[in-house]
């Protein structure tokens, strides 16, 4: 039987470790709420249920500003350069080839495609999200500009709407993706973002 030998290196530091724990548990938060609200219908806990889903989007929002702040100061693998790798997905759509094994530290480049399209959708949520406060609840930073505006509800509810489908298939492919890569390429992958380690296979 062949050994195979890691190596490990420190790569996620604390505070990229606390944003994607902070942001990754308040997003389950506001899927939960949202499907426990919409199956309640018009019961008396409906209305808690939105105001805790408005206060869990808040908590998101600062948490989207945390990551925005750290990948423009942070450490290198913090960094939205390392985020950003158009090169490396245009080759994988060119060879068909979407599910590599992890070779260089740092995120893994095909992976950072859904992690920027996840960042672009979260902000999108909190935006329609700030909207339908005003709208809905008639509170929030956005009162002033549409404060039980309802004729224009429409225009924000629906990509709300939309985009927590495709949030939730993002939640479900990004920890998919966690434990096949684990079971494909036998890495401990998942355990990085707690631990801040990253493990890759030695060189034969
Ligand atoms: C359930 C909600 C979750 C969401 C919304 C989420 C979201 C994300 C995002 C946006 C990133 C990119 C990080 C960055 O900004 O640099 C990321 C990376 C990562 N997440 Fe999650 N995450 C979730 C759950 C988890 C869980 C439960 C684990 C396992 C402990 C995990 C492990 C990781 C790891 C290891 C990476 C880095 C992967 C790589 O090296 O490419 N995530 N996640
Ligand atoms: C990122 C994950 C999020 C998910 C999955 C989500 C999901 C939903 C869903 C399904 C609805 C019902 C839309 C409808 O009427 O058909 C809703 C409504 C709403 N969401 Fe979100 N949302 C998220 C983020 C946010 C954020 C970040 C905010 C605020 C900053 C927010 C504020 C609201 C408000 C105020 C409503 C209307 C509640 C009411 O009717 O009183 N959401 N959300």
């Amino acid at each position: 039987m062949q050994v195979q030998r890691l190596r490990r290196e420190r790569v996620y530091d604390p505070v990229l470790r606390l944003i994607h724990a902070w942001n990754a548990l308040l997003v389950v938060l506001l899927l939960i709420t949202s499907q426990l609200a919409s199956w309640l219908e018009f019961s008396w806990e409906v209305a808690a249920l939105w105001r805790l889903h408005l206060w869990c989007g808040y908590l998101l929002l600062i948490g989207l500003v945390a990551r925005l702040v750290w990948g423009l100061v942070g450490p290198a693998h913090a960094r939205f350069t390392e985020l950003w790798r158009p090169g490396v997905w245009l080759q994988a759509i060119r060879k068909r080839q979407f599910f590599s094994p992890p070779e260089a530290m740092g995120h893994h480049p095909l992976a950072s495609l859904a992690y920027v399209a996840f960042y672009a959708m979260a902000w999108i949520m909190a935006g329609t999200g700030l909207a339908l406060a005003a709208i809905d609840q008639g509170v929030g930073p956005l009162f002033n500009a549409l404060g039980y505006a309802f004729e224009s509800k429409a225009w924000f509810r629906q990509p709300h709407d939309w985009l927590e489908e495709l949030l939730l298939a993002f939640v479900l492919l990004h920890l998919a993706a966690l434990i096949l890569h684990e079971r494909l390429h036998h890495i401990p992958i998942a355990q990085a973002m707690v631990s801040g380690y990253q493990y890759r296979k030695e060189e034969p």
